[in-house]
């Protein structure tokens, strides 16, 4: 089966065919950072125009790359939520109408159900998994018994991990977004010069990284008082603290699923922020201590893709599944109930 997928929840326009399980005959993307940069975060009414823009050509790329007709595609997979509504209904627009012309199956996916068995893209995952998802929007643990039974460990109850490391950019005046610049100073920093708390609530659902976030807020505004300025030094200093603290606060989220779950056999760490080294190497450092390997997608799978929407999407066309047309998109959508 050859399933056409798009993938258009957030500041990303991408399209992917898959054919089969894991053979990736397209896989195309056009990232709107540079659109949205100037406004140091994601404008929705700007996203969904740009979506609406690009995604035709993206197709015929796909298309192109995969030498295939638009004929060939048996079904698709497009991303119904979480996401920002406007651009959420441009994707899904596009892709029922596509159904409907060609006469195919089509099903709305769960980005974070994409994101969570992206590992399985590339080899079939191990089950039962550890699943830790960290991206812009959603920063949780997840217990996977196969590719469709979803469970929910723990979850954040403010900030997710991008968007704090997106927060901490903007104050110490880096680009958006903050997660690669941060990253980058935080390699010329001294991790040890500004102490951060490592908050990891009892509660084993529980998790809040406002208080980090609001910690690291006061240091920089006690060096301004102290100082008047903000030295590079310091910048980086702090980079790095915030940084060592994240690692530590999710490898203590992991540890502590792990503890609680002992028949898992393997970990996965997906979401854009799985491509800082820090954090992937601490957390591959907590997997080792439990014996169990941890899996890491490759970039390209760990920020947003069509591939992981039509590695879902795949899930439910191949039983002969379609959506009804009224599918609504959804701003929010938790993929597994709680454990
Ligand atoms: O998964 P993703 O591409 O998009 C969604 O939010 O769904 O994640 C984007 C987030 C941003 O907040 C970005 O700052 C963060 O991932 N990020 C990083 C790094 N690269 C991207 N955070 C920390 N270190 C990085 N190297
Ligand atoms: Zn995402």
């Amino acid at each position: 089966m050859r399933i056409l997928a798009i993938e258009s929840s957030c500041d990303e326009t991408a399209v992917a065919i898959l054919d089969g399980d894991r053979t990736l005959r397209a896989d195309v993307l056009h990232s709107q950072v540079d659109l949205h940069r100037v406004w140091g975060g994601v404008v929705p009414e700007l996203a969904a125009r740009s979506h609406l823009e690009r995604i035709d050509g993206l197709v015929r790329t796909a298309l192109a790359d995969a030498g295939m007709a638009l004929t060939d595609i048996d079904g698709l997979a497009v991303t119904r939520g979480p996401g920002l509504l406007g651009a959420l209904l441009v994707g899904m627009g596009y892709a029922q109408a596509l159904a409907m012309a060609l006469g195919r199956p089509w099903v709305g996916v769960n980005h974070l159900h994409g994101h969570l068995i992206s590992p399985d893209l590339l080899t079939p995952m191990t089950m039962p998994a550890l699943v830790l998802l960290v991206t812009g929007g959603h920063t949780a643990l997840y217990r996977l018994d196969d590719l469709e039974t979803i469970r929910l460990l723990r979850r954040t109850a403010d900030d997710a991990v991008g968007e704090a490391f997106d927060k901490l950019a903007k104050l110490l005046g880096l680009p958006y977004p903050g997660g690669p610049p941060i990253e980058r100073a935080a390699r010329r920093g001294n991790p040890a010069r500004i102490a951060l708390p490592r908050p990891l609530p009892k509660d084993p659902r529980a998790l809040s990284l406002s208080g980090l976030k609001t910690a690291a807020r006061r240091a920089f505004d006690a060096e301004v008082a102290a100082r008047r300025t903000v030295a590079d030094d310091f910048v980086a200093d702090l980079a790095a603290a915030f940084q060592d603290a994240v690692a530590d606060v999710l490898a203590g989220v992991l540890a502590e699923g792990l503890k609680r779950n002992p028949d898992v056999a393997a970990a996965h760490v997906v979401g854009g922020v799985a491509a800082n080294a820090v954090i992937r190497a601490r957390l591959e450092a907590t997997a080792t201590d439990f014996g169990i390997p941890l899996g890491a997608p490759p970039l390209r799978l760990c920020t947003d893709n069509a591939a992981m929407i039509a590695r879902a999407g795949r899930l439910r066309l191949v039983r002969g599944e379609t959506d009804p047309w009224d599918l609504q998109p959804r701003n929010r959508w938790e993929p597994g109930p709680w454990a």
